[in-house]
């Protein structure tokens, strides 16, 4: 039975891996390499403690004995007594296997060596000590005291028994482990990491802003928080050693650490631990974000009434939440009623082919029904009767908000003038931190017409996002790769649906599982999604999963 762990590195991880076990009754030696560093440690604690506290989460009496469970110090030798040893040192290899190398001399033989690597070898460090089959991977997630996960990592040395205690050990401390074998980022960090490198590139190729990049994944998916927060708060140098970790394992260049990363880990820009690093903090280790240079301008009030084209459910309800948000809305359901818009701010146009009941008013295939189901949602915008009316109606300058497919290819009217204000936009669902509304930034849209467009958004109460147009836009452009990696991890045999779905929800607070996610979207979507993606960019990594074609061919659900 575990029940004196000894902790070595304080750090943010391992403060709150000692808070950790001694929440859960028992007894901790912590160590860090000198006293102010140990003593730092004890602040973590004590300042993470009082705020559950003034919470009235936790009452002083309580909190005292929880602190009363730990000794802080800065000598290896306390190690002695105790029954399982994780250190939470920076991720270097060197650093781990002689902070083992050491433990062995000091620690009783029955005593289990664990380490919190986020990605690192289990079986290189376990090579490293006199018994390697002792050594166990036991990796938690930032915050520690937060997140359920707890990944179990056994190396092909190590010994059985001593895994399950392990895993019955994560279960004493609240935890939900998951037992994997040793390959590069495990479960979580895998899938998490390759998806932020992937974010940071996005960002760095100016895809979109870093607030709009953030808001895709959190108003637009629902997680909890974005990719460039996410890394600010895990700490750049972790997500930067983490990709060099994956990329000499994989050899794929999405997961290598992007220029940016590299540039602001070496300019000492770490995160919110040194209060700068895709964002600016109040101050080192608050999460509080302040403007800086690459702060977004707000978009500006909204003047004058909204142009709502179309009919049926989706666009009674859009009429309903305009006006519900103090949008007044001028309806269009036919060319006749086009010149009420003439004075509008903006128009949104809803599925524009559809309005008309053919794809192109007889004009391209004389009405012939059976072609007409080969037409995408707002092409040929411009040559339809009731949008040629609101044209003429609103003028060359007046922007038209087409929602549909989110490309400005498929929102084309082949004519320049009219192309520069029709700006495609998407719709995704409600999510707890909001609504977003993507927005198609292209050469051929000028930028008023994406503020006028932003403005709406704003007005209607919705996130903005605007994002180059690509396949995907943002949202699906950083989520379908997520889901495909997903796809292909399940495909490999390391991980089972199960694994993946509780590594991400337990590990990364993610409401829904990829799986979930993936089955939601429907692999047909996703399949479609990465193949223009690929055809876009020739990246390897977007090449669709096996997996995903052998559910599309079977019509079959990830999870059954
Ligand atoms: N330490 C302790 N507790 C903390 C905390 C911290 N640093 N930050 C937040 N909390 C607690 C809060 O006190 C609060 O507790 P109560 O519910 O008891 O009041 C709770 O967490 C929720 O916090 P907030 O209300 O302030 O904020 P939130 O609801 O937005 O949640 C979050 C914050 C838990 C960080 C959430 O945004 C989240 O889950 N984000 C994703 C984090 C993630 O992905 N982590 C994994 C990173 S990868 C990793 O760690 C592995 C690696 O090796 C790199």
């Amino acid at each position: 039975m575990i029940n004196t762990v000894g902790v070595i590195g304080l750090g943010t991880m391992g403060a709150g891996i000692v808070e950790v076990f001694a929440k859960a009754g028992l007894s901790v030696i912590a160590v860090d390499g000198s006293a102010e560093l140990a003593e730092r440690g004890k602040g973590f604690l004590e300042k993470s403690l009082g705020r559950a506290v003034s919470k009235g989460k936790l009452d002083e009496a309580a909190r005292d004995e929880i602190v009363g469970r730990v000794s802080f110090g800065d000598d290896l030798a306390a190690m002695k007594d105790a029954d399982l040893v994780i250190e939470a040192v920076p991720e270097r290899l060197e650093i781990k296997e002689s902070i083992f190398t050491t433990l062995d001399g000091i620690v009783r033989e029955d005593c289990v060596l664990a380490t919190n690597t986020s990605s690192l070898s289990i079986t290189e460090i376990a090579r490293a000590t006199k018994v390697p089959s002792r050594v166990i991977g036991m990796h938690f997630f930032n915050p520690a005291p937060v997140q359920p996960l707890v990944e179990v990592i056994r190396s092909v040395m190590s010994d059985e028994t001593l895994v399950e205690q392990v895993r019955e050990l994560a279960e004493r401390l609240g935890k939900k482990p998951v037992v994997v074998g040793d390959r590069a980022g495990f479960v979580a960090n895998a899938l998490l990491v390759s998806y932020l490198a992937r974010s940071i590139r996005a960002y760095e190729s100016g895809l979109a802003s870093r607030s709009d990049i953030d808001a895709a994944m959190a108003a637009g998916v629902g997680l909890p928080m974005g990719p460039l927060t996410l890394c600010d708060l895990v700490g750049l140098d972790v997500i930067h050693e983490v990709c060099g970790v994956l990329y000499n394992a994989t050899g794929d260049p999405s997961v290598a650490s992007p220029s940016i990363l590299r540039q602001l880990v070496t300019a000492g820009r770490l995160g919110r631990k040194s209060g700068h690093g895709f964002y600016t903090y109040d101050g080192v280790g608050s999460g509080t974000v302040v403007d800086d240079a690459a702060t977004t301008a707000p978009a500006k009030p909204l003047e004058g009434k909204v142009g709502l084209v179309g009919e049926g459910d989706l666009v009674d309800a859009l009429g309903s939440e305009l006006s519900d948000a103090g949008v007044e809305v001028v309806r269009v359901v036919s060319a006749d009623d086009a010149a009420s818009v003439k004075d509008v701010a903006v128009t949104l146009a809803v599925d524009a082919v559809e309005l008309d009941g053919d794809c192109c008013g007889g004009g391209c295939c004389g009405g012939d029904d059976a072609s007409h189901g080969d037409v995408e949602s707002g092409l040929e915008i411009g040559a339809k009767p009731v949008l040629r009316a609101v044209r003429d109606a609103i003028g060359d300058a007046g922007v038209i908000a087409a929602l549909g497919e989110g490309s400005v290819e498929t929102a084309s009217t082949g004519d320049p003038t009219i192309d520069a204000t029709v700006v495609p936009v998407v719709l995704h669902e409600k999510q707890r931190a909001g609504q977003v509304l993507e927005i198609g930034r292209s050469v051929a849209i000028s930028d008023e017409a994406v503020e006028t467009v932003r403005s709406l958004a704003v007005a209607a109460g919705w996130t903005p996002v605007v994002g180059k147009d690509r396949a995907g836009l943002v949202v699906d452009a950083l989520l379908y790769p997520h889901l495909n990696d997903a796809a292909k991890m399940l495909d490999s045999g390391y991980a089972t649906v199960e694994d993946i779905e509780t590594a991400m929800k337990a590990g990364c607070g993610y409401p829904q599982g990829l799986f979930e996610l993936l089955d939601e979207a429907g692999p047909d979507d996703v399949h479609g999604v990465l193949s223009e993606m690929h055809f876009e960019t020739g990246e390897q990594h977007l090449v669709p999963s096996p997996l995903l074609t052998e559910h599309i061919l079977a019509d079959r659900t990830f999870r059954g």
